[in-house]
């Protein structure tokens, strides 16, 4: 039987280590490289949350195809849009506090019952999302708001 020396460990402890370091650096660059191929805009429904769990007043950011989706529950029933800002495609959220869906680039602001502009540099509304709940569940997916 042989034996393992110290100097024969150590090398091999520093192989180990050294592969798991040039996997850990090689993943994100590869992904980079290598996106996933994710849908413009998904052809199926895609879940929300329970209609439970989006109360009045509460929005929710959800992955929809390759951008995301904004929900909000509003005073006057449950609104979609997608969640990129069409002055220069920021991410938009929903800022519960004041009830509007804001920009954080350059301080735009949308009305959530129609996605229109209130006020800010962006030229036109956020598009808007068909919702839908089935089973107690929400839904948006692609198309208007109806
Ligand atoms: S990108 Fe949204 S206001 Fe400029």
């Amino acid at each position: 039987m042989s034996k393992i020396t110290r100097r024969d460990f150590l090398k091999m402890t520093n192989k180990v280590l050294g592969a798991i370091g040039l996997t850990a650096l090689a993943v994100p660059v590869l992904a980079f490289f290598f996106p996933p191929n994710l849908e413009e805009t998904p052809s199926d429904p895609v879940l929300v949350a329970p209609e439970n769990d989006l109360p009045v007043g509460e929005g929710k950011t959800v992955a929809f195809g390759r951008y995301p989706a904004l929900v909000i529950n509003t005073k006057e029933g449950l609104k979609a849009y997608s969640a990129v800002c069409t002055h220069f495609a920021c991410l938009c959220t929903w800022n519960a506090e004041i009830e509007q869906i804001a920009c954080p680039c350059h301080e735009g602001f949308f009305n959530p019952l129609d996605g229109a502009v209130i006020s800010g540099p962006p030229p036109t509304p956020l598009t808007a999302l068909h919702i839908e709940v089935l089973d107690g569940n929400i839904y948006v997916s692609a198309g208007d708001e109806s």
